[in-house]
């Protein structure tokens, strides 16, 4: 046989014979790469959990999977569906045993800006918030023991968690790891307002005049707290007068400061649209309510974020209402709420 034939049938023998005695290299994952649009500030990816394909892969699994819930029935993507944004339709999300909270399930859309999780911004970091509903007992109520061993058990999951973190050995930390990284590629940029800052769309005169309401402190004054940058949110914590007298302390009950009695995470604007009912306790149920509530509805009290009590009441008319609605739905991207990376896997 020719020298040069031989090579490869000796390197594949010498290959063969290795198998058995060297420990198996783990795998390299292939790093995410999300380029932020001009505007945007920059993607997060933490140091300690790189955003990978297959870290990716693997959260949108457990995301969808009702395992990691106390008796198999309830998994993440119930309380926060795709096709409503990745919220819940129903005022209170119902858990396992078939109890209602008493909060609003949040979107999960452009989490990788947020570092301040729950309405009252009790979690810190995506990983620190992932393991939270798993153990809580009106949501998911399972002790995460359990749900790692059940994990573990699962032939296709120890291969899944060996091809994004080069280990077969689940443990809970590698659950939320995973779980954040499908969270942070969940990203919506590119809306019709995007398009028209790129000049690629137009919009209408009564969304352009929304706008200008959107933005204008005294006549609309929601950009005060729904800040004009990209994510139109600060994600600061606030009370804006939904109740005279205050019955979920938001806040309060995390940093006990009186200014923050009531007090909770500002929603961005972005896909709001999708996202109804309304305000952390999903009292209103459509977005005309949430104008008329800033028109007339709202109450000045000792604990009402100050710049409230500057807004007019019955400023805003019909019309007025109706074209700031019509700029909010430029915020919408439609894509997201069917895009085959976001949903179950097969
Ligand atoms: C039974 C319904 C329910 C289930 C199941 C559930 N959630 Fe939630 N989720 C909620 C509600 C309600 C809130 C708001 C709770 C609060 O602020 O106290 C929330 C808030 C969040 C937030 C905070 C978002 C923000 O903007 O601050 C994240 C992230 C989140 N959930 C992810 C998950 C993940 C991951 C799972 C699965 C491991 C999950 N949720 C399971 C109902 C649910
Ligand atoms: C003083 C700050 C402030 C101002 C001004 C303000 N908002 Fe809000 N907005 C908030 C906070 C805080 C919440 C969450 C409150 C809650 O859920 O209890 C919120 C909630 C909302 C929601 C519900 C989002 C969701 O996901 O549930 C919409 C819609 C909204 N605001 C639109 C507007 C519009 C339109 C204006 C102007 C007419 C406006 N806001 C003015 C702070 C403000």
């Amino acid at each position: 046989m020719n020298r040069l034939l031989l090579l490869p049938v000796l390197w594949a023998f010498t290959l063969i014979a290795c198998r058995d005695t060297t420990p198996e290299e783990p795998p390299t994952p292939t790093p995410y790469v999300f380029q932020a649009p001009e505007g945007f500030p920059p993607f997060f990816d933490p140091e300690d959990n790189k955003t990978t394909i297959e870290g990716i892969a693997l959260g949108r699994k457990l995301f969808y999977d009702p395992v990691l819930s106390g008796n198999n029935t309830i998994a993440c993507a119930d309380c926060h569906k795709q096709e409503n944004g990745f919220t819940d339709p129903r005022r209170f999300s119902i858990g396992i045993d078939g109890i209602a909270g008493h909060r609003n399930s949040m979107s999960l859309i452009n989490l990788a800006w947020q570092h301040r999780l729950f309405w009252d911004g009790r979690a810190h970091g995506l990983e620190d918030q992932a393991l939270f509903p798993i153990k809580d007992p009106i949501e998911m109520h399972e002790t995460l023991g359990n749900a790692v061993a059940e994990l573990q058990a699962i032939p296709e999951y120890r291969e899944l968690f060996w091809q994004a973190f080069g280990t077969r050995q689940i443990d809970s930390l590698l659950v939320a790891k995973a779980i954040a990284q499908f969270e942070r590629s969940l990203i919506s940029f590119n809306s019709r307002y995007d398009r028209w800052k790129q000049g690629l769309d137009t919009l209408d005169k009564s969304e352009m005049n929304g706008m200008q309401l959107f933005m204008d402190p005294v006549k609309g004054g929601c950009a005060k707290c729904h800040s004009f940058g990209a994510m139109f949110s600060d994600f600061l914590f606030r009370n804006n007068g939904k109740d005279s007298i205050v019955t979920d302390m938001g806040r309060f009950s995390v940093s006990g400061l009186p200014q923050d009695i009531g007090a909770v995470k500002t929603p961005s604007m972005r896909n709001v649209e999708y996202t109804a009912p309304y305000m952390l306790d999903g009292r209103f149920a459509t977005l005309e309510e949430v104008l008329e509530f800033y028109n007339t509805g709202f109450h000045l009290g000792p604990h009402t974020d100050p710049f409230m009590s500057t807004l007019v009441k019955g400023r805003l008319n019909e019309k007025e209402k109706r074209d700031i609605i019509a700029f909010l739905k430029t915020l919408s991207e439609p894509d997201i709420l069917t895009n085959p990376a976001f949903s179950k896997p097969q």
